[in-house]
């Protein structure tokens, strides 16, 4: 193996950071991809289904993303996946989300996906995971970007459905690597999955759950106690728990927090006054994602580009942050040599 030289992020100057955080190899490890589909690409898959939309054109539909709070999203979100059909849809959904992650210096993704938005619309489960699963097969091939699937279970709705919801996935095992949880945090408790998550780790599946968000520390204790998961979705609630800050430092739990997200869903009022910088200086495995980037006005650079502007975080952040991401995705070790390497020469390179 080349040996690779230690990171110097104190040797960087301060103008050459926004270069550095847009060419660095990053993991993006919170992405809903049906929150990568632009109004455009909205409007084109409506007319090719002849679906119907309540928007008379993108710039209407684009004029309606002013959000107040998590909900007020996730009813505009679901909407907007109402135009997802047949499986050429699903992967030119997913194969436009990966030319993006690739022009970010994104080397490898795990895309969540939400079944029961199409099912529950009499869309196969098999038409929603192969498109999925091709774009992500051709994406390796072609754009060298390592992408993976995540499936996530819609909280709102009921435990049971879930359990049916996996069943009907299982046909495809192979091609999913994990599960999650997402959708209206408030009143729907990690508990309310302990069944079905236990069932799934029983399974081999990786599992991680969006805790946090606005919902309180509660749900993070919950989300690693009862569901026993190997990330946390957001987090940015730990620091009103002084006790869970020190122990998701201590057990160094992967938070995948996503700024734009929160700015846009009224997390924090402004960017300069969210708290990754804080979660960071914590000891906390923070990192940086863009959630639903065709909502929330960027994708990862700008994420990191707007983020590090508004805090006055640094090289040695931005070291710390691509490398958790590294750290907390599931890939095999020699993987996460390999890619952390990769960021020990682009630092080197711009000392
Ligand atoms: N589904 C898509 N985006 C989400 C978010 N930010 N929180 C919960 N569920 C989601
Ligand atoms: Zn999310």
């Amino acid at each position: 193996m080349t040996p690779t030289l230690p990171p110097t992020p104190a040797l960087i100057p301060a103008d050459r950071l926004p270069a550095l955080l847009c060419a660095m190899p990053k993991a993006e490890l919170h992405i809903h991809i049906e929150g990568s589909l632009e109004p455009e690409l909205i409007f084109q898959l409506a007319q090719r289904n002849g679906v119907a939309l309540p928007y008379a054109s993108v710039e209407a539909l684009r004029a309606a993303y002013a959000f107040t709070n998590l909900q007020s999203f996730l009813d505009i979100y679901y909407a907007g996946a109402s135009v997802l059909l047949k499986e050429q849809d699903f992967f030119d959904m997913a194969w436009a989300y990966l030319l993006r992650a690739q022009a970010d210096n994104v080397v490898h993704a795990e895309l969540f996906f939400d079944p029961q938005t199409h099912t529950a619309r009499g869309v196969p489960m098999e038409t929603v995971i192969g498109g999925l699963h091709r774009a992500c097969t051709q994406a390796r091939a072609e754009l060298g970007v390592d992408a993976s699937l995540i499936l996530c279970f819609l909280r709102h709705l009921s435990e049971q459905d879930a359990f049916e919801t996996l069943e009907q996935a299982l046909p495809w095992r192979d091609r999913f690597i994990g599960v999650g949880l997402d959708s209206s945090e408030l009143g729907h408790p990690p508990e309310k999955f302990a069944r079905v998550f236990a069932h799934c780790r029983g399974l081999g599946l990786r599992v991680v759950a969006h805790a946090g968000e606005e919902g309180p520390p509660a749900y993070i204790w919950s989300a690693l106690d009862v569901l026993k998961v190997e990330r946390i979705d957001h987090g940015v609630q730990s620091a009103q728990d002084p006790v869970l800050m020190q122990r998701l430092a201590r057990e160094r739990v992967t938070l995948t927090v996503c700024p734009l997200s929160n700015l846009k869903l009224c997390v924090f009022p402004d960017l300069a006054q969210h708290n990754i910088r804080q979660l960071l200086d914590a000891g906390l495995a923070a990192t940086i994602n863009s959630d639903d980037p065709a909502y929330f006005g960027g994708y990862m650079n700008t994420n990191f580009l707007e983020t590090f502007a508004a805090t006055g975080m640094n090289a040695g952040h931005a070291y710390q942050l691509a490398r958790n991401s590294f750290e907390g995705s599931f890939i095999d070790a020699a993987a996460r040599q390999r890619y952390i390497a990769q960021l020990d020469d682009t630092f080197a390179s711009f000392a």
